[in-house]
């Protein structure tokens, strides 16, 4: 059979890109396509595109290549997002826009003046500041440091609340949780829920389906900030030997391609974003992070790069196992490149870099459709993190970063 596209564009293939990485479909996969060509016609026109991108977990992106020509990504998913403006977002009444989180962080450092304080560690493409918490109730010897990460990806809404949630909660629960007091007294607590405030600001309001920053290239906007880390203790994590940066088509993990929405950016930590937070954790000496993506129920620890192990995978697993149990087992707890393969993203860089890591998938959509779903989602986060922090403070997590003395 073949598949046409709806609108008038005939003879063309189509690239999906799922979960599970770019799928052409072509003969070999046309079961897959048949799928979203829910009349069985062998067109795919927007309206089974669009519900398909509504109600499938893992079809991201779907776009048209023409011969060696791909057809603007960026385009098209435009012209998906204009489709779906009709529907009303509800989420946005009660997910806090950028403006609105950094006005709760605010409070907070104002309710909680001897534990909590801000620093603005850098300023976005359009002007906005970077803001992280710190939250710290002690000043014992040999405190461990955690750091909370949300929304490098602008459509990922419950990931800025979730992370801002876990500094909410704690600092609440502080005076009458023993166990909370214990875990905070030992641990400096650095929240950054916004590290793409930039595109957040966009996705909520203008284009929802956007993911990147919204820095400004001759040929396109934004990159995405995670798949621009770059350590020099490792360049191939951020590029791949064999991945050269004239060259689109031997990309591994990540694009040289401006308008795709992996778009590594022109060169490791080229963006204001990721080149603020890598000196921030360095400065700092954080030891730890947790990075929050949605979605699909995931506890991923490293590498994305490659399928060699880490020399911590067992404590991976077995912290990763007790989150999940803590949270009734719907998640999948492994090692990254097994969803697919990527370059240049936090959970690398961190490990690289000696920090013991995990990425979170959580929810089931980038956009919770009601506030119920959005507080069990803030909800589980907040409880891996009481198991992770609970690991960190009784020594399972590794710290040696900053504690062994290196020759
Ligand atoms: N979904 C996130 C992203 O695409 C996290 C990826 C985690 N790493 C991986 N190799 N799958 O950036
Ligand atoms: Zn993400």
């Amino acid at each position: 059979m073949e598949i046409k596209f709806g609108k008038g564009v005939e003879n063309m293939d189509y690239k999906i890109q799922t979960v599970r990485g770019f799928e052409k479909v072509s003969p070999k996969n046309i079961d897959y396509a048949k799928g979203i060509d829910r009349n069985n016609d062998g067109i795919l026109d927007y309206n089974e595109i669009k519900n398909y991108l509504i109600k499938n977990d893992d079809l991201k992106v779907v776009y048209t290549r023409d011969g060696s020509k791909i057809v603007n990504e960026g385009q098209i998913i435009r012209e998906f997002t204009d489709f779906l403006a009709d529907k009303p977002i509800e989420a946005q009444s009660f997910i806090r826009d950028y403006g609105q989180i950094v006005e709760s962080m605010k409070k907070l450092a104002e309710k909680y003046p001897d534990k909590v304080s801000l620093e603005v560690i850098g300023k976005t493409f359009e002007g906005r500041d970077l803001v992280v918490m710190k939250i710290s109730t002690s000043n014992k010897e040999g405190k461990k440091s955690l750091m909370i990460t949300g929304l490098h990806h602008a459509r990922e809404w419950a990931t800025g609340e979730a992370a801002l949630n876990v500094a909410e909660k704690l600092l609440s629960e502080y005076d009458s949780n023993e166990v909370v007091k214990n875990l905070l007294d030992n641990t400096d607590l650095y929240i950054f829920p916004v590290v793409n405030p930039d595109g957040y600001e966009y996705s909520l309001k203008k284009s929802r389906w956007w993911r990147k920053n919204r820095k400004v290239f001759e040929k396109g906007v934004g990159v995405d900030l995670n798949r621009n880390y770059y350590t020099p203790k490792d360049p191939t994590l951020y590029r791949q030997p064999n991945d050269k940066p004239d060259s689109t088509w031997d990309d591994y993990g990540a694009s040289d391609e401006v308008n795709s929405d992996t778009y590594r950016g022109p060169y490791g930590a080229s963006e204001e974003e990721i080149k603020a937070l890598e000196k921030f954790v360095n400065d700092k000496k954080i030891q730890t992070v947790i990075d929050i993506h949605s979605y699909g129920n995931m506890i991923l620890f490293p590498w994305g790069y490659t399928s060699d192990p880490t020399q911590w995978d067992t404590i991976y697993k077995e912290v990763g196992n007790e989150m999940n149990g803590v949270v009734g087992k719907k998640y999948r707890v492994m090692q990254s490149i097994n969803l697919y393969p990527t370059t240049g993203a936090s959970q690398d860089y961190h490990h690289a870099e000696g920090r013991f890591t995990y990425t979170f998938e959580i929810g089931n959509s980038f956009f919770p459709s009601s506030k119920k779903e959005l507080e069990q989602l803030k909800q589980e986060v907040l409880d891996m993190t009481k198991v992770f922090l609970k690991n960190l403070v009784n020594g399972k997590i590794p710290t040696n970063k900053y504690e062994v003395i290196q020759s």
